[in-house]
């Protein structure tokens, strides 16, 4: 079978999870595209993902952010964190990944769940979408605002969040009633030698961004995941390159790190 029919195939077996984000109206997938009752329609690309912006929105993480985000996680930078996110899933069955990027972490945590589970992707970037749709077939990827989504209400009994910004009424809208919503975070030594490397001791911590959580869902889990993670050469040059961390500074920025330190936040949350 052909990728884009192996796509088209996954897509069909999975309508009943899309809503138009125009109208939200029931969709249903029709030759290359997905069409709602109003006929809005949104094209299936070949290349394996569907567009539901309405516009083309440019956004800084680009294409060389992605692949540098892959090799880092493709070198098992956050197996630990995949880990216990998988834990975290087993038993549910339709997982989406808002703001996915290029889609490996949502890959890989599949692969350590034991049960069948749908696997919905969705990221306002086409580059990271299209990075995603390359790697991954069995997975609906989309290109599509985390703040109005193309899902229909209570179609995910879990949803992801991870290093991404949240629209928590759109989370809860989309969210079955017992669903959860993981948000991975991060903490005050995430990549502190990076960020010593490039702003000096600059101290962090994510005390708003747990509020804020909190005052939006019920805090039903949180899990705090810290290592070290050795690095090479080749390594440190996509670090560099992954992180908005280094948006601000020179192009050929020269840094020399031998280990780097993973410090994540796991929240768990349900709608209340
Ligand atoms: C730091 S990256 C993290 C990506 C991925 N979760 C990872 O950890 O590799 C933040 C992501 O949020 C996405 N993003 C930002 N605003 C968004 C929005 N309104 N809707 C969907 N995705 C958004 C960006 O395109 C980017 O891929
Ligand atoms: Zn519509």
């Amino acid at each position: 079978m052909k990728k884009i029919d192996q796509f088209k195939a996954y897509m069909k077996k999975h309508e009943w999870l899309f809503q138009c984000p125009i109208c939200q109206e029931a969709m249903s997938v029709e030759e290359n595209r997905y069409v709602c009752g109003n006929n809005h329609s949104f094209d299936i690309a070949k290349k394996g993902y569907v567009n539901f912006m309405m516009q083309p929105v440019k956004t800084k993480y680009d294409k060389t952010l992605f692949e540098a985000r892959h090799h880092i996680i493709e070198s098992g930078m956050y197996s630990p964190v995949h880990k216990e996110i998988a834990e975290l899933v087993e038993g549910s069955h339709h997982l989406v990944d808002l703001g996915c990027g290029e889609g490996s972490h949502l890959a890989h945590i599949r692969q350590r769940v034991p049960n069948p589970l749908t696997g919905v992707g969705l990221d306002i970037s086409k580059e990271g979408v299209m990075t995603a749709a390359k790697n991954h077939l069995d997975t609906v990827w989309c290109v599509g605002d985390l703040a109005q989504t193309p899902f229909k209400g209570s179609a995910f009994d879990t949803a992801l969040n991870f290093l991404s910004p949240a629209r928590y009424d759109e989370f809860k809208r989309i969210l079955s009633p017992e669903g959860r919503l993981i948000k991975v975070i991060p903490n005050s030594g995430y990549l502190k030698e990076l960020r010593e490397a490039v702003y000096g001791d600059e101290p962090y911590d994510n005390q708003d961004t747990v509020e804020l959580f909190e005052s939006n869902m019920k805090l039903v889990d949180r899990k705090r995941v810290t290592y070290q993670m050795p690095l090479n050469q080749d390594l440190v040059t996509s670090l560099v390159k992954m992180t908005p961390l280094t948006w601000n500074v020179e192009e050929d920025l020269d840094v020399e790190l031998n280990e780097i330190t993973v410090d994540l936040d796991i929240l768990v949350g349900v709608r209340e």
